[in-house]
């Protein structure tokens, strides 16, 4: 699979906040992400439309946001004209270099906190990429700094097709359907959201993940001196139990 970093952000900028508004417990991660971050400063690994990052950014905290996509940053800049929110154009396996180059002299590690959120890490769709990142993190972070994941949890591979048609899970007034392809030996899903237009056209928005369990991916990051500090199922503290379709996972780093 050819690494495309921007692609999903560049698929998705147009329709994101459209699309996903009543999707997430926006209040209850913030409250979480202030909580853990103090003053900051703290990085967005995957910022978008900064859903997250602006809140935080406006009661105060330091935030640098991390995106691929040029259309995503261009969508935060928007909503976001005084630039409370640093946005940085890069990619979240690749991002030091990058920050460390940055004329505005953003802050280059000590970072209390990072943090990824609504499976934004599975988006890095190999091993290799999401190991990188996990590298590229501890590295700014400060010792006994923390790196927050929010993902979903994997169903049992054998249960999900190779290949699959089903209305999408998305606030639209017009018909999306999505089509996803799987491959169990990889742990990837490469997807196309097919939106149909008023003329009958369609629109595709391509995508692709590679999803980990919960251990394969404590497993990844503490081979980059993250431990785990505490799961929950939610942002509120809600108990994370074998039940539970997701997560939100606290690393620290040694
Ligand atoms: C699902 S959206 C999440 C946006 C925002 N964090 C939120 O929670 O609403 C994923 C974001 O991650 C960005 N992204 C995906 N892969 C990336 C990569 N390799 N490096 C940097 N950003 C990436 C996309 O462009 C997109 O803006």
């Amino acid at each position: 699979m050819v690494h495309d970093p921007a692609g999903y952000g560049d698929a998705f900028a147009d329709v994101y906040d459209d699309w996903y508004a009543d999707f997430f417990d926006t209040p209850g991660a913030v409250l979480a992400l202030a909580n853990l971050s103090g003053p900051g400063p703290v990085l967005e690994l995957g910022v978008g439309t900064g859903r997250l990052a602006i809140p935080l950014a406006e009661s105060g905290i330091t935030v640098i946001g991390i995106d691929a996509s040029a259309a995503m940053l261009e969508r935060l800049r928007t909503k976001d004209p005084s630039t409370t929110v640093a946005g940085v154009l890069a990619d979240m396996a690749a991002f030091g270099e990058i920050l460390r180059s940055d004329p505005r002299g953003l802050p280059t590690e000590g970072y209390p906190l990072a943090f990824c959120a609504f499976n934004t890490f599975f988006n890095l769709d190999s091993e290799d990429l999401q190991s990188a990142c996990l590298f590229e993190t501890a590295a700014v972070l400060s010792p006994g700094g923390r790196l927050v994941i929010e993902a979903f949890v994997p169903t049992d591979p054998d249960s999900v097709p190779d290949r699959a048609f089903a209305a999408a899970r998305v606030e639209s007034e017009r018909e999306v359907i999505t089509s996803t392809e799987h491959d169990a030996d990889s742990q990837t899903i490469r997807g196309r959201h097919i939106e149909k237009l008023a003329d009958g056209h369609v629109h595709i928005r391509p995508w692709s993940v590679r999803y980990l369990s919960p251990s394969q991916l404590d497993q990844l990051a503490a081979n980059a001196g993250l431990e785990l500090e505490t799961r929950h199922e939610d942002w509120r503290g809600l108990a994370f139990t074998e039940l539970s379709q997701r997560h939100v996972s606290v690393y620290r780093r040694r």
